[in-house]
């Protein structure tokens, strides 16, 4: 892709989310870069347009994001990737996933280290910076900044306790026709490489909430949903609907990697009777090969 220097694949197998950063600001040149592909940031393939800016951190946001509804503490970090995005779209989260995975791609592919952190945003100093207004919501934002060589152990706690090296295996995610049917590596040819991209990517409290199911030309995503986590962050913590801004990232990932491969294709609404394996579980939308 145009858009980065390196392969999508590459900065994708990459990237993970960094905790610990060296705590020295990012050099302008890189800002500057950064700040210019977020000012570049088009409309989501959804249709909904996300505003992006870089702030840079004072001492004590780190500390201050742990009142703010995010888990694992975040050291060090002294940028922060911040969005405001309208409340009332239809498609926001998945939009605002897509976007903001597309500059955390981008900010790897620099050189930086990133951590999505999902929280309750909307009246924190992020949303002063951002100067959101009463028509939208910051439902997440982006540590940045370099990489600590030296990772802390309590980094390791926060991967291990929410599993992050560990992904569902294909047959659990993907499917053929039905839910019924997984759909294993070996009889999805060209498509084998975005769908692995879908799997690698990063979702809150690493739940891969994704399920995509192939009908010849046409790829249909779902959400099934973890059982009270949308609940129970929106009681408790008062935060947005994290697993639609997975799905948006799942998107981000299977549409840069197809792009690059050379095909082509595009995002429609033709939700199939296709039977779900529980209530839990939701159309979102389809790739649809041309
Ligand atoms: C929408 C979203 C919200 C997240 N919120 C947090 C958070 O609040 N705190 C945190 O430490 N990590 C957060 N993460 C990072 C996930 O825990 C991480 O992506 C997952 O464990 C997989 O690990 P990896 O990104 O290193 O591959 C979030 C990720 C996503 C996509």
């Amino acid at each position: 892709m145009a858009e980065y220097n390196q392969p999508v694949t590459g900065i994708i197998r990459r990237r993970f989310s960094c905790r610990s950063y060296i705590p020295k600001p990012i050099e302008p040149e890189l800002k500057e870069r950064l700040s210019n592909f977020l000012a570049g940031s088009p409309t989501g393939p959804l249709g909904t347009g996300v505003r992006f800016e870089l702030v840079s951190a004072g001492e004590n946001d780190s500390t201050v994001l742990k009142g703010l509804g995010t888990y694992g503490f975040i050291k060090g970090a002294r940028g922060f990737i911040v969005g405001a995005v309208e409340k009332l779209e239809n498609h926001n989260m998945e939009d605002y996933g897509y976007l903001m995975e597309r500059a955390v791609l981008f900010a790897t592919d620099i050189g930086l280290g990133t951590c999505w952190l999902g929280g309750t945003f909307n009246k924190s100093g992020f949303a002063r910076k951002i100067s959101l207004k009463e028509n939208e919501m910051l439902p997440a934002v982006v540590a940045v900044g370099y990489v600590a060589d030296k990772r802390r152990w309590f980094d390791s706690f926060i991967r291990r306790r929410a599993g992050s090296d560990s992904r569902l295996p294909w047959t659990r995610l993907f499917f053929d026709r039905t839910f019924s049917t997984g759909l294993p590596v070996e009889v999805t040819d060209a498509f084998a490489t975005p769908l692995e991209m879908v799997r690698l990517g990063p979702s809150a409290s690493n739940r891969q909430p994704w399920r995509i199911v192939r009908d010849n030309k046409q790829w249909h995503f779902y959400l099934q949903r973890t059982s009270g986590y949308a609940d129970r962050n929106k009681t408790f913590f008062k935060l947005a609907d994290m697993q639609r801004i997975d799905m948006g990232i799942a998107m981000c990932h299977f549409d840069l990697t197809v792009r690059e491969m050379g095909m082509s294709g595009g995002w429609i609404f033709s939700e199939q009777h296709i039977d779900t394996p529980d209530t839990l579980t939701e159309y979102i939308v389809t790739w649809r090969q041309r």
